[in-house]
């Protein structure tokens, strides 16, 4: 006997990574940014007053949406806030998919998919990548999505697909395609476009990465009016709250310092990702701010291991296709020095 709903007992919830209680942990497990957020946030975030606290926020975070259209230059009917992108995720998944209406994604890629997925008891069309993990455009198509999710670049492999195969993708789909632009900060470019000049494309962003927020929990999504609209109609009613909505329009606004610590983690990536294949460890080409390294000996799980004996916290995955990889996020100069000497000690011999 069971109280839940049959697809609720079958499934398995989501695992977030680690969240270790030691400050001292070298953390690079679950995406972080290693950088302090803008200092205009914490001025935001001391200027808060009792009466904010004490009244409701404004249910649709118009705050920040008037700030996301100038950046973007869109109106905020482009824009729907949400309590970090899952919560974005989740809004359109409930909308869009369901038992007879079929949710599509590559594979390997972000598990909260096909969790949100089962909740919903939704058909899922799972298409694997190809070794080089680029687009499978043909089996996406063919699968038939009521909506398709592609996260881009991808987690857990950091790789990226240009916006012209996207593009062509959303031209030939017939349902909505949601682009999960999470880690584009870190990208060559990205697809915010398609979600102005096409009716069937959200793109969604996270302030948690690129404006060193994950903290706070604040995303959003653009993409056309009567999208949005409809998206509208399955949020929670107060979904972002009065200090996040406050934080997050601070940091979105502060651009200068945003273009700064995203550059810095650029150049940290690549000279990350140059010692690690000089340690036998080749990563596969990322444009986030983590790196899929690839361990024969000692195995990735025994590296794993060992790494966490030394403080230091990576991601292991050991699910097919990824249980020989570590994920790394990228850290500060020093924490990722301190990784290179562990891993050179660890790799010697
Ligand atoms: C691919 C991808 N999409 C979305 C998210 C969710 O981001 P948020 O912190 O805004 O919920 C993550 C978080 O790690 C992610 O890896």
């Amino acid at each position: 006997m069971t109280y839940f709903r049959n697809n609720i007992e079958r499934m398995e919830g989501y695992t977030p990574g680690e969240q270790p209680e030691d400050p001292a942990i070298i953390k690079l497990n679950t995406n972080e940014n290693p950088y302090s957020p803008s200092p205009k946030v914490m001025e935001m975030v001391a200027s808060i007053t009792p009466d904010q606290l004490r009244r409701y926020p404004d249910p649709l975070g118009n705050q920040f949406r008037d700030a996301a259209a100038k950046v973007f230059d869109v109106t905020r009917d482009h824009i729907i806030c949400g309590n970090g992108m899952d919560d974005i995720l989740n809004m359109s998944v409930r909308a869009f998919s369901g038992p007879d209406a079929a949710l599509v994604y590559p594979k390997p890629t972000y598990t909260l998919y096909a969790v949100l997925a089962n909740i919903q008891a939704s058909v899922v069309r799972e298409v694997p990548f190809p070794p080089d993990y680029s687009l499978p455009l043909g089996e996406l198509v063919a699968a038939r999505g009521r909506v398709t999710y592609l996260a881009n670049p991808n987690s857990p492999t950091g790789t990226f697909v240009p916006y012209r195969q996207v593009a062509e993708l959303a031209d030939k789909l017939a349902g909505v395609l949601c682009v999960d632009e999470a880690y584009v900060d870190f990208a060559r470019e990205h697809c915010m476009e398609l979600a102005k000049i096409r009716p069937n494309v959200l793109v969604m962003r996270t302030m948690s990465k690129g404006y060193s927020l994950a903290g706070l929990r604040f995303g959003f999504a653009v993409g056309h009016p009567d999208l949005i609209e409809g998206l509208m109609k399955v949020k929670d009613s107060y979904n972002v709250d009065a200090i996040g909505t406050a934080a997050a329009t601070a940091a979105l606004v502060d651009q200068d310092y945003y273009e700064q610590t995203r550059k810095k983690v650029i150049a940290e990536r690549d000279r990350l990702a140059a010692a690690l294949e000089k340690l036998g460890l080749p990563c596969l080409p990322s444009e986030s701010n983590f790196l899929l390294a690839r361990a024969k000996k000692p195995s990735a799980a025994q590296l794993y291991e060992s790494l966490k004996d030394r403080r230091i916290l990576v991601r292991y995955f050991d699910s097919p296709g990824v249980s020989d990889t570590l994920r790394i996020t990228v850290g500060t100069h020093e924490q990722n020095n301190a990784l290179i000497n562990a891993l050179t000690e660890l790799t010697s011999g």
